[in-house]
């Protein structure tokens, strides 16, 4: 078991495959030209395979692979099907560009939920927030992940003046398709151009879909990071992800895995243990783990308080998103 001073057991790990993308989104990598990591210094297959077994012998029971993009990595299949077979629930976030290519090796490995990060319904915005023309692709694959009977969430990054007035849009779509929403809190990371009037907060979104629907709260799952809600007659639902407003750090559950092999003890912290070099020297990593957890701060990395007004983007000593993989 693995366990913060706050008592709190840590059993999911999310690992990030690469800080490479495909996509360009402005609110997730530094706006100069941003170098990705080299393959050299990221974590190998099975690098990545030894370290997860490190962490499922210490109760880890869901890993989520990230990015950047994870399907971008080559070896991407080889790792997903490893990691398939060990005992625990495999599930991804990616932006989608890839999954059609990928749906044998993701069902294989036995994935039933996968998270797709979508910002807008409408496509030249999409291209705005991108970069990239595929919006048509996403929302096929999308199809395709249902048909297929996996389960889908979409996570949409709401930001002011960019995406918040078709809030009510995305839960249209949730009438007859069986997706959760996710709406997401705008946040603060190194580069992404963070100020508090770009956030739309929980009570914004929450009114803003009252206005037009009948909501009705769902009772959370222990270690949600999203607050979840239902509609009468929606086939699908939705959730709001309040970091900023609401933290729901008291039931954190959540260790990542940079893709050059640093442990983050929380989305927000600014310190790191490097395992990947431990690992490379043949020390014994699981002290390194346990030591970094065990430190953890009690909320939002120790850095951040709740008065998010007083913050200026450029408090926040943290990696840029790209590079975390949320
Ligand atoms: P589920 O396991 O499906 O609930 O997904 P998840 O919310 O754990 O992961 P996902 O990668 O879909 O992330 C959705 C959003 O939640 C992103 O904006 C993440 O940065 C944010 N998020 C995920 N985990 C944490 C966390 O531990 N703390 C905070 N503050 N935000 C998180
Ligand atoms: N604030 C909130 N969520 C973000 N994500 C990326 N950048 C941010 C940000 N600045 C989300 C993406 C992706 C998930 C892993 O993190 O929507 O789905
Ligand atoms: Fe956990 Fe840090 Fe996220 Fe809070 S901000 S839920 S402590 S990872």
């Amino acid at each position: 078991m693995i366990a913060d001073s706050f008592g709190r057991v840590h059993d999911y790990l999310r690992i990030s495959l690469t800080d490479n993308c495909n996509f360009r989104c402005f609110y997730c990598m530094p706006e100069e030209e941003y170098d990705f990591t080299p393959a050299s210094r990221l974590m190998q297959t099975q690098e990545i395979i030894q370290l997860a077994k490190i962490f499922v012998a210490q109760g880890v029971k869901k890993i989520r692979l990230t990015g950047g993009e994870p399907l971008v990595r080559k070896d991407a299949a080889e790792i997903i099907s490893a990691l398939g077979k060990l005992p625990v629930e495999l599930v991804m976030t990616t932006n989608g560009t890839r999954i059609a290519e990928m749906l044998p090796v993701l069902k294989e490995a036995g994935i039933k939920t996968i998270n797709i990060s979508l910002d807008t319904l409408q496509p030249e915005k999409f291209f705005m927030i991108t970069r990239r023309d595929l919006f048509h692709q996403i929302r096929a694959n999308i199809e395709l992940l249902l048909q297929h009977k996996i389960k889908v969430k979409i996570n949409m990054v709401v930001m002011k003046g960019l995406n918040d007035l078709e809030i009510t849009d995305f839960i249209t779509w949730t009438k007859h398709n069986p997706i959760q929403i996710r709406f997401i809190e705008f946040m603060p990371f190194s580069g992404n151009k963070w100020t508090s009037n770009k956030m739309f907060s929980l009570e914004e979104i929450l009114a803003a879909i009252e206005k037009d629907f009948t909501v009705l709260p769902v009772k959370a799952e222990p270690n949600d990071t999203a607050k979840s809600f239902m509609i009468p007659g929606h086939e699908g639902s939705f959730a709001i992800i309040s970091t900023m407003t609401a933290p729901f750090c008291s039931t954190c559950n959540r260790m990542r895995l940079t893709a050059d092999g640093k442990l983050k003890n929380c989305l927000f912290s600014d310190g790191e243990t490097d395992l990947l070099s431990a690992l490379r020297k043949q020390e014994d990593v699981l002290p390194l783990i346990r030591a970094s957890i065990w430190s953890k701060k009690k909320e939002l990395g120790g850095q951040l308080t709740t008065h998010f007004e007083k913050l200026e983007a450029d408090l926040i000593h943290n990696r840029s998103m790209i590079t975390i993989g949320g």
